[in-house]
């Protein structure tokens, strides 16, 4: 029965426990289980997608019995404690990859921008586990989104922000909700420039790491990103003094910023807060179209904007399709979403 252990399975079969296979088979095997996290593509169709996911290395059910059976067996037939330990280890971390975003432990996607005359380039994101309502520590399916979009948008509707042909901003871009910072890092790229990502408090620390581990790309596609606490409607230690001087910014950008009954007003209030009053600043918001919920919130923000002392309305705006890997009815977890982007500026009556 060894002897058979030894022999490695044939390519695509798992072997049997009670084969006994040996400590090198099962660690190859479970290797070869290994399920990447995955970085979405606006490019993929959905067809495409469950393609992809039916043409995996083994059937899901086969590799989930295989993996609990290891998780279950005594493996008395290893050589020592050492050996079952990693056999352990490695196949609760190929379940915990099959049982969606929420129960991963820490992973880090590189999420690859092509070349639209800004230079290709990646960024490495870490996302460390998901705690409690921490919903910052996960990259959302806009900040890609919004991300791919941002050259086009320069061109577009935010041209009058870039000095032709140089790509730069007259003034530093300011991001608000930066969770694990792909858009805001995306846009020092992107758009060559210097951005401030912000966030509550206890995301900065995570936004921090991946500001600082990208530094060098961002750096060499000569932009600059900088990372600090900027609570939305928060106590003055929840803001950095940086913010202090109001109205500062020319164009802030969001991803994703509503899922609560608040957000829509305290959003309002750091836009506000934030925004050059000139008639040339722009809000650009991304909102995905979830649910009734987050459909609803937009609603709200809209009319939150509109109705302060200087207003801002909204000047473009559109829907794109795109991903996102939340949600509770999927077995991958990856959904097909179409995502708002809106640009708002201040109302003709009150700039200037
Ligand atoms: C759904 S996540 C989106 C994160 C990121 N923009 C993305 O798309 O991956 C919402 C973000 O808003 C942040 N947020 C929520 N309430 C906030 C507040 N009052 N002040 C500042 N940030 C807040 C959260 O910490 C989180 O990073």
């Amino acid at each position: 029965m060894r002897d058979i252990a030894l022999l490695p399975p044939p390519e695509n079969e798992l072997p049997h426990l009670w084969q006994k296979p040996a400590y090198g088979v099962l660690l190859e095997c479970l290797e070869k289980l290994r399920l990447e996290p995955r970085v979405w593509s606006l490019s993929v169709s959905r067809a495409d997608t469950v393609k992809e996911r039916n043409a995996t290395f083994h059937d899901r059910r086969e590799a989930l019995s295989f993996l609990s059976a290891i998780i279950r067996s005594s493996l008395a037939w290893l050589d020592s404690d050492v050996e079952r330990e990693v056999i352990w280890e490695e196949a609760s971390k190929r379940l915990s990859e099959r049982c969606g975003r929420t129960a991963m432990g820490e992973i880090t996607r590189r999420w690859p921008f092509e070349d639209n005359g800004h230079g290709a380039f990646s960024l490495a994101i870490r996302e460390p586990p998901l705690t409690g309502d921490s919903l910052g520590l996960k990259t959302w399916g806009s900040s890609y989104a919004l991300a791919r979009l941002l050259h086009e948008l320069a061109f577009g509707p935010l041209a009058h922000l870039f000095v032709p042909g140089a790509m730069s901003t007259p003034d530093e871009v300011l991001e608000l909700g930066s969770g694990t910072g792909l858009l805001g890092l995306a846009a020092a790229c992107v758009w060559k420039t210097r951005v401030v990502l912000t966030d509550l408090p206890t995301i900065i620390p995570n936004l921090a790491h991946n500001a600082s581990i990208n530094r060098e790309v961002v750096e060499a596609q000569g932009g600059r990103a900088e990372v600090a606490r900027l609570t939305w409607g928060g106590a003055e230690g929840d803001i950095d003094p940086m913010f202090r001087i109001p109205n500062r910014y020319q164009l802030i950008i969001v991803a994703d910023p509503l899922y609560d009954d608040d957000h829509p007003a305290l959003l309002t209030s750091a836009v506000d807060e934030q925004l050059a009053l000139s008639a040339d600043a722009r809000v650009l918001i991304m909102v995905p179209q979830r649910d009734e919920t987050t459909k609803g919130l937009l609603g709200v923000l809209r009319k939150e904007l509109s109705r302060r002392p200087n207003p801002l309305l909204c000047l473009d705006e559109d829907v794109v399709d795109g991903q996102d890997d939340w949600g509770e009815d999927n077995d991958d977890e990856t959904r097909h979403v179409g995502f708002w982007w809106g640009i708002f500026g201040r109302a003709e009556s009150e700039r200037g």
